[in-house]
C-alpha cells in the first residue's frame, strides 16, 4: 500500500493510473477503521482496477466540539488494517492540505435533505460532509465512491454533491455490516463499553420490530413504540425514530402501502449518538 500526505502528489498519481486505464475506486473514512470498512474496502476491490481510501477527521462536519475532540483515532491499527486488506494506496492529509489558507467554504443547495432527520439534528453536518467530499473528489477524482448504507441520509446528500458539481463519479453504496447482535457497526461503538454494546442492538431489534408491523395507514405509532422502548431500555435520548420516503426521506405520517419506506433512528447511550436504518418495502 502506498501512502500519501499530499493531495498534489496523490493527484499525480492517480492521473498517471487513470491515463493507464486503471478505474479508480474510492473509499473516504474518518479512521477508527472497523469490518464495515473494511467490506467497503473489499467491494471497491472488486469493482475497481484500483482502490484508494482517505482517512481524515473533517472539523467542519462535527456540529458538536466534543464530539470531534472524542472521535476514536487509531491511526496505526487502521494502516495495519488497510494493509492487510485489498487497499492499494492511503491518503492520509492534515486539516491545512484539505483546507488550505484562502479556501473558501462552498455553499451546497441540499434542499430539504439539510432539515430533515440528521439535517434537523445536526445544523451544519452537511455542508461540511460536502465541503470535505467535494475536495477529496477532486483530488481523487474516482470511478465509483464506495459509501456505507448506514449512512443513509449521507449517501443522498453526497449524490446530490455529485449532481450539483457534476462529477464523473458513480456511487455505489454498500450494505451495512452489522455484528452478530444486530448492531450496525460504526467507529463510534468503540465509545461505548461491552454492556452499552449489548444494549445498543436493541435499535435493530425496535427496528426490525417495526418492520415486521407495517401496514397501510398511520405509522407514527409505530415509531412510538420505538422510542418508548428504547428509552425504558435505558437509552437516555432518542433524536427520532422515523417512517421516511425511501426516495426523498420526507417523514411519512400515513402509509398508502406502495411507496418505498425507509425506517431510521438516532439515539443516545451512555452519550454517545448511534443512528442506524433499515428499508422497509
Ligand atoms: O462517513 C464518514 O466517515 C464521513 O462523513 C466522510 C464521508 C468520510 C466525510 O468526512
Amino acid at each position: 500500500m502506498i501512502l500519501f500526505k499530499k493531495s498534489d502528489e496523490l493527484k499525480k498519481y492517480l492521473i498517471k493510473k487513470t491515463a493507464e486505464g486503471i478505474s479508480i475506486g474510492f473509499v473516504p473514512t474518518m479512521g477508527a477503521l472497523h469490518e464495515g470498512h473494511l467490506f467497503l474496502v473489499r467491494t471497491a476491490k472488486e469493482k475497481s482496477g484500483l482502490v484508494i481510501t482517505s482517512i481524515f477527521v473533517n472539523p467542519t462536519q462535527f456540529n458538536d466540539q466534543q464530539d470531534y475532540l472524542h472521535y476514536p483515532k487509531t491511526i496505526d491499527q487502521d494502516i495495519l488494517l488497510l494493509e492487510k486488506s485489498a487497499c492499494d494506496v492511503l491518503f492520509l492529509p492534515d486539516v491545512q492540505e484539505i483546507y488550505p489558507s484562502g479556501y473558501v467554504a462552498n455553499h451546497y443547495a441540499l434542499g430539504s435533505l439539510e432539515t430533515v432527520l440528521e439535517g434537523k439534528y445536526r445544523p451544519g453536518h452537511f455542508q461540511g460532509v460536502c465541503q470535505v467530499v467535494d475536495r477529496l473528489l477532486a483530488i481523487v477524482m474516482p470511478s465509483t465512491l464506495f459509501l456505507g448504507q448506514k449512512d443513509y441520509q449521507q449517501c443522498m446528500v453526497i449524490e446530490r454533491l455529485i449532481d450539483l458539481k457534476q462529477y464523473a463519479t458513480k456511487l455505489y453504496v454498500v450494505p451495512t455490516m452489522r455484528e452478530n447482535s444486530g448492531l450496525a457497526m460504526s467507529s463510534r461503538n468503540l465509545r461505548l463499553n461491552e454492556q452499552d454494546r449489548e444494549k445498543a442492538a436493541a435499535i435493530h431489534a425496535g427496528l426490525t420490530h417495526l418492520k415486521s408491523r407495517l401496514q397501510p395507514g398511520k405509522v407514527q405509532p409505530l415509531c412510538d413504540d420505538v422510542a418508548m422502548s428504547l428509552l425504558q431500555a435505558g437509552f437516555e435520548k432518542v433524536d427520532y425514530i422515523s417512517i421516511a420516503n425511501a426516495q426523498t426521506l420526507e417523514p411519512v405520517e400515513e402509509w398508502d402501502g406502495n411507496t418505498a419506506l425507509v425506517a431510521l433512528a438516532a439515539v443516545f447511550l451512555s452519550g454517545v449518538r448511534l443512528i442506524d436504518n433499515i428499508p422497509l418495502t
